[in-house]
């Protein structure tokens, strides 16, 4: 069965970057988070520009895999441009709708943290929507603090949402200078 056949988590290619999108486009039209509309999804080439430009600063960017079809994949991005931020990411995950609440999420966060804290980044960031029940679960079982309430800054069909920020440190996280 193929449900049976093992996860694999590896660093994303080229290749991945159209069905990744295809993730992406199905989550925006369905589901609670990102937008409504198709108007600001970004474009296969934009994406793999965006893919290298991540890969070059050493920002994980990784993909999950089940007999060979990408299944789900997650990123960061640095929190903030300015070099004061550089030990700081936010982070995105997405799971393909066909695949959700079997476990993919959560290696692809442990994952991600892991290359995270080797990478020598300390603080990893999230902005979930307050109705995103799954995403809150997740980022709580793996340790993230709620730091904020952002109220009502998204506009979707017609009524306004909530975000909530979460916040998880990384290995020494704030405790000690760099070395
Ligand atoms: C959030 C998301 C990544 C979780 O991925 P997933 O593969 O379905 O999650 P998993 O099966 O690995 O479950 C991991 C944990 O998430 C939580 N969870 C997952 N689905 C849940 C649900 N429907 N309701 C409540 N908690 C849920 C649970 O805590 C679960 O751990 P446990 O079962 O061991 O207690 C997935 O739902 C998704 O892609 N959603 C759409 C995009 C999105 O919202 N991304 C996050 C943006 S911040």
């Amino acid at each position: 069965m193929e449900s049976d056949l093992p996860i694999i988590i590896r660093p994303s290619r080229d290749d991945d970057v159209e069905p990744m999108l295809a993730i992406y486009r199905r989550h925006i039209r369905h589901g609670i988070e990102a937008g409504v509309e198709d108007t600001g999804t970004p474009q296969p080439d934009d994406l793999k520009d965006r893919r290298k430009n991540l890969r070059n600063r050493k920002l994980p960017h990784l993909v999950a895999t089940r007999g060979g079809q990408i299944v789900g994949y997650a990123y960061v991005v640095l929190f903030r441009k300015r070099p004061a931020y550089r030990f700081t990411v936010k982070h995105s995950i997405y799971v393909h709708h066909e695949h959700l609440g079997r476990g993919i999420g959560r290696l692809l966060m442990q994952a991600l943290i892991d290359a995270c804290a080797a990478a020598g980044f300390r603080q990893m960031i999230g902005y979930i929507d307050a109705e995103n029940g799954a995403s809150l679960a997740l980022h709580e079982r793996f340790g993230f603090a709620r730091v904020g309430l952002l109220p009502g800054v998204a506009y979707r069909y017609g009524k306004w949402s909530d975000s909530v920020m979460v916040q998880r440190s990384l290995g020494a996280g704030a405790t000690q200078p760099i070395s």
